[in-house]
């Protein structure tokens, strides 16, 4: 029964869209198992690229199912939009499968976000506005509307009574006021949300744990990363759930002895959207050349994500919570613009070097980077003869660098993507088989 969970290893958009779908091949099920559309997750097909924010990055691989799974939350008009998008380009969703334990996304969740990164005045967490952490909220207070309640009318009547009375107070207390949020009435707009998902819906829990059973290949997609986690990460500039890898147990609904490799996505520099610390960061002209080099802009929200070199005591902190048995590098290729490459491998905090990641906001924005700099490598053949010739053909400075990454996080690099499509891909080892 193997399960294999992918992590970000960083702040998000380290990539997991693209490794995902490539070792999607192997798998008999892709599942989300945490976040919503705060995710932005791209594969590049053929060409053609597609940008998934709920939908499992398996869903464009045939035959594959895809499970949105109990611990994510939906924006079932975003959902709608996707799913369009995904079948216009002659891709099929009969393999879907939906949580009927998932909460979904109203649009008061979304007002709600904006509402209280005004609140906090010039401490913002620079969420994507999506309704995300109102959501988890909802959940943890228990007044979210799972997707198993729209076939629950009676019910679901009187949970809609109080909870939006409920909202529409907080949403006057809060000065932004109902607006058009409740025009089409609640209920009504749940039943077209009914008729568009409901053949899809089930107890995904159930059905991920009879295919593990079975002995078919189980691939748990994270979204966001374990640097974004509500416990470990760079608290209160995260996101609002679990995205290390004891996530994909509470948010799939496995046991953790269903989770036999845990693949950490990680890309050659660091990058981050919205606010926090990142210790390795850039600034300036320094800044604009690995963004302009990486084309990093965000998938969901269009703002540009802060950059900075490749931060090894973040990384380890990230191998030490989910417990890495592989990693997938991205994005070395971009670094081919550098004579010298530096690498952040302690943090000088007070006078005093240290390696442990702190839990200290301010700490954090106190620290400063130690670098190791390492010889650059220049330019590179195509990609295609590079994956042909496979590990090989990198030059011995590549080498070095991820020789660095293998040691200090001590997990070996099994995948190296060398560009965004689904065939640039070097791969030394199988992480199925590790
Ligand atoms: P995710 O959220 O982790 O799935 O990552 P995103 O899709 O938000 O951002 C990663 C970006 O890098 C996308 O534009 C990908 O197409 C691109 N990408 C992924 N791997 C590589 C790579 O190895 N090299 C290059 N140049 N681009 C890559
Ligand atoms: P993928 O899956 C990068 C960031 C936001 C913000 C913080 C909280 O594509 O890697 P939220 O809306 O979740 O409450 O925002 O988390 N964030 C991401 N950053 N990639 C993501 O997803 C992200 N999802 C959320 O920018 O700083
Ligand atoms: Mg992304």
């Amino acid at each position: 029964m193997p399960g294999l969970v992918i992590i970000g290893a960083q702040w998000g958009d380290e990539g997991k869209g693209k490794i995902t779908d490539y070792l999607g091949e192997n798998a008999d099920f892709v599942v989300r198992f945490q976040g919503g559309n705060n995710a932005g997750h791209t594969i590049v097909v053929d060409g053609v690229t597609f940008k998934l924010q709920t939908l499992p990055s398996g869903v464009l691989r045939p035959g594959k199912t895809a499970v949105i799974g109990n611990g994510v939350v939906i924006n079932m008009k975003e959902l709608s939009g996707e799913i369009k998008r995904v079948v216009d380009a002659g891709g099929s969703i009969d393999g879907l499968k939906i949580s009927d334990r998932a909460h979904m996304i109203i649009n008061y969740h979304q007002r709600l976000d904006g509402a209280e990164e005004k609140y906090r005045g010039s401490l913002p967490v620079g969420t994507t506005k999506k309704g995300i952490g109102p959501t988890y909220q909802d959940k943890i207070a228990r007044i979210g509307f799972r997707v198993g309640d729209l076939f629950e009318e009676d019910l679901l009547k009187e949970k809609i009574g109080f909870i939006t009375s409920y909202k529409k107070d907080l949403l006057n207390m809060m000065g932004v006021g109902e607006g058009d949020l409740f025009d089409e009435p609640l209920f009504d707009r749940m039943m077209k949300w009914r008729d568009m998902i409901g053949k899809y819906v089930c107890d995904t829990s159930d059905l991920i744990n009879n295919a593990l059973d079975e002995g078919k290949r189980v691939l748990f997609e994270g979204a966001q990363g374990a640097m974004l986690d509500i416990d470990h990460g760079t608290y209160p500039y995260v996101t609002s759930s679990s995205t290390c890898a004891g996530g994909a147990c509470s948010g799939a609904g496995v046991p953790p002895s269903a989770i036999n490799h845990v693949v950490g996505c990680l890309k050659a520099y660091t990058t981050r959207v919205g606010e926090g610390p990142m210790v390795s960061g850039l600034e300036g002209e320094e800044e604009k050349k690995l963004q302009t080099l990486g084309g990093e802009v965000g998938t969901v929200t269009g703002r540009n994500r802060r950059c900075g070199w490749l931060d090894l005591v973040q990384a380890r902190h990230s191998a030490r919570l989910c417990g890495f048995t592989s990693i997938a590098l991205t994005k070395i290729d971009v670094l081919c613009g550098y004579d010298e490459v530096k690498v952040c491998v302690g943090y000088e905090i007070d006078g005093e070097v240290v390696t442990k990641f702190p839990s200290s906001i301010s700490k954090l924005n106190r620290a400063k980077p130690v670098y190791k700099t390492m010889k650059g490598w220049g330019h590179w053949d195509d990609a295609d003869k590079m994956v042909k010739k496979g590990y090989d053909s990198l030059p011995q400075e590549a080498k070095d660098y991820i020789e660095l990454i293998e040691k200090e996080l001590d997990a070996p690099v099994d995948i190296i993507s060398i560009g965004p499509g689904r065939e640039d891909t070097i791969i030394r080892r199988s992480p199925w088989h590790s």
